[in-house]
């Protein structure tokens, strides 16, 4: 059993929805809510990823299930919040991990391309967000929401403006959210993970030169772990975090700090 944070148990017969949990950060935080007895259920784009991760999660006997989702698509979303209830009878939290990005100068984007990432970043957010929390509402248990961002969201992020415009309204919906649902027990935070060593953006520092780089903007000196950013997002939705309420949680080994014109 590998090591985590909280105590076992601590989400014990609870059911945590993992939107893009098939994959990296995602998948990291669906096998730690599992790890420490959550029922996840992981949604994303690709059904073969989602097998695979749905069979090493049960290897780990963590109860897991896989329902195929595109977050862009309102319907589909309804579909994943109902299914996950007709199949485990509640819903609990919802992580919003799905995520689609490029690197691309301004300029060069395309309707399309600006599209593509809005919809499934902010839109998605949104729709998973809205159908989760008004069956959170009608359970009147209260709920936990915790979507990932990025500190682009205010320092800017040259060559993703559709990535830091829907990850800042992403940022903008959760402080919204967690005084307008406070009422209803559901608490909304966000997780803003800086470099983290995932499968997907390895090959950005593939390079030793890159990778050299890239750390020496990191304080720290290092990228972070899918295990860091997993243990962080269950204590925001775990009990200990009860009076954490519409949080941006940064957890970057202070990457987007250490910018002024002296460091
Ligand atoms: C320019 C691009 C492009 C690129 C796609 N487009 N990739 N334009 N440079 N590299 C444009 C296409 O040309 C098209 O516009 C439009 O975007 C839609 O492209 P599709 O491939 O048809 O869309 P889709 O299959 O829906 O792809 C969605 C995607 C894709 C977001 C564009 O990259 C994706 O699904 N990625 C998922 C994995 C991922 O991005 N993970 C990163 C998440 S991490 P036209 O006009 O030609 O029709 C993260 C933080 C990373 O977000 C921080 C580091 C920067």
């Amino acid at each position: 059993m590998a090591q985590t944070m909280l105590p076992s148990g601590t989400f014990q017969g609870e059911t945590a929805i993992v939107t893009g949990g098939g994959s990296g950060i995602g998948f990291g935080i669906a096998r730690e809510l599992g790890r420490l007895g959550a029922t996840v259920v992981i949604a994303g784009r690709k059904p073969e990823r989602l097998e695979q991760a749905v069979a090493q999660l049960k290897d780990e006997d963590i109860r897991a299930l896989a329902i195929p989702t595109d977050v862009r698509d309102p319907a589909q979303v309804e579909a994943l919040v109902d299914q996950t209830l007709a199949t485990t009878g509640r819903l609990d939290c919802l992580v919003n991990a799905a995520a689609g990005n490029f690197v691309v100068d301004s300029e060069k984007l395309s309707v399309n391309g600006w599209n593509a990432v809005v919809n499934t970043v902010l839109n998605g957010t949104f729709y998973c967000t809205r159908a989760a929390g008004l069956k959170m509402i009608e359970q009147g248990r209260g709920g936990r929401i915790l979507s990932i961002v990025a500190s682009y969201a205010w320092t800017g992020g040259p060559r993703t403006v559709h990535s830091v415009a829907a990850k800042a309204g992403v940022v903008a919906m959760t402080r919204t959210l967690a005084v307008e649902w406070a009422h209803y027990r559901i608490r909304v935070n966000g997780l803003c993970p800086g470099p983290t060593d995932t499968e997907g953006a390895r090959p950005l520092w593939a390079d030793p030169a890159e990778a050299q780089r890239l750390k020496a903007k990191i304080p720290v000196g290092r990228f972070g772990t899918v295990e860091e950013m997993a243990q962080a997002a269950s204590y925001l939705l775990s009990p200990y975090a009860d009076f954490v309420n519409g949080e941006i949680f940064v957890i970057d080994g202070g990457e987007w700090l250490g910018k002024g014109l002296t460091s």
